[in-house]
């Protein structure tokens, strides 16, 4: 099976702070995309990375992805969903498109490894499959700083990426989307089709502010000793 990972990287990352988007930032002396795209590619079902960035970045990430079976950059869009649709026609336009993709954060620099298999093998009998950790917290939903009701977390899970499809199914649900969605995921709920979950683990870190940073160096580190 052709599987092409797109690596989304043309957000600015705002929450985080920091003078560039913290999927550029040195992480034990590479950047954090890197890391993400030798994670995706390391037990050798992804045939290539599809790097998707801001307009500009083109050159600085084809450069950070020397040296890896990656494809000329992609320029994004204003929304992360306009971003992977533009990935998508990218890989469209391809004789032939690859049979399946993964949609990946830039900002995700550990894919635990048994994490792509998993979602691989979800999609013999799924057009889709995420991987995803359940709630440990409890839940409230509030108003005005104050609680409004507990909202049971039985069943409840946190999605992560890499998110699997087969490759036509997303397409179609990305062109035939008329409203946001906040993940790939939910625009082949939206069209009826099942999406399968395997486990996530919380290594897989989606870097959104400054101290989630210093927690995968810290860890990445124990793994290096
Ligand atoms: O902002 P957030 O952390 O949710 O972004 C998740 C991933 O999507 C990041 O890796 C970011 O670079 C990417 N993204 C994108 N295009 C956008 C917004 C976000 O590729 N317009």
């Amino acid at each position: 099976m052709t599987v092409i990972a797109l690596l989304m990287a043309a957000g600015s990352g705002q929450r985080f702070g920091a003078a560039q988007p913290k999927q550029y930032l040195p992480l034990l002396g590479r950047a954090v995309l890197r890391h993400a795209a030798e994670a995706l590619l390391a037990e050798g079902r992804v045939t290539a990375i599809q790097p998707v960035c801001a307009r500009g970045e083109e050159g600085r990430i084809a450069a950070l992805l020397e040296g890896l079976p990656s494809l000329p950059p992609v320029t994004g869009g204003a929304t992360r969903q306009e971003s992977v649709r533009a990935g998508l026609e990218a890989l469209a336009r391809r004789a032939p498109p690859p049979e399946a993709v993964l949609v990946h954060d830039a900002a995700r620099p550990v894919v635990p490894s048994g994490t792509i298999p998993a979602l691989l093998a979800a999609l013999d009998t799924h057009p889709g499959a995420i991987p995803a950790q359940p709630v440990a917290d409890t839940l409230k939903r509030a108003e005005g700083g104050l609680i409004a009701v507990t909202v049971p977390r039985a069943g409840l899970y946190r999605a992560q990426t890499p998110q699997a499809f087969r490759f036509a199914p997303l397409l179609a649900a990305h062109r035939a989307a008329a409203e946001e969605a906040t993940d790939d995921a939910q625009l082949l709920e939206r069209a009826g089709a099942t999406v399968a979950l395997v486990p996530g683990a919380e290594t897989n870190v989606k870097i959104t502010f400054p101290e989630d940073l210093a927690r995968v160096e810290a860890m990445l580190m124990t793994r290096l000793m």
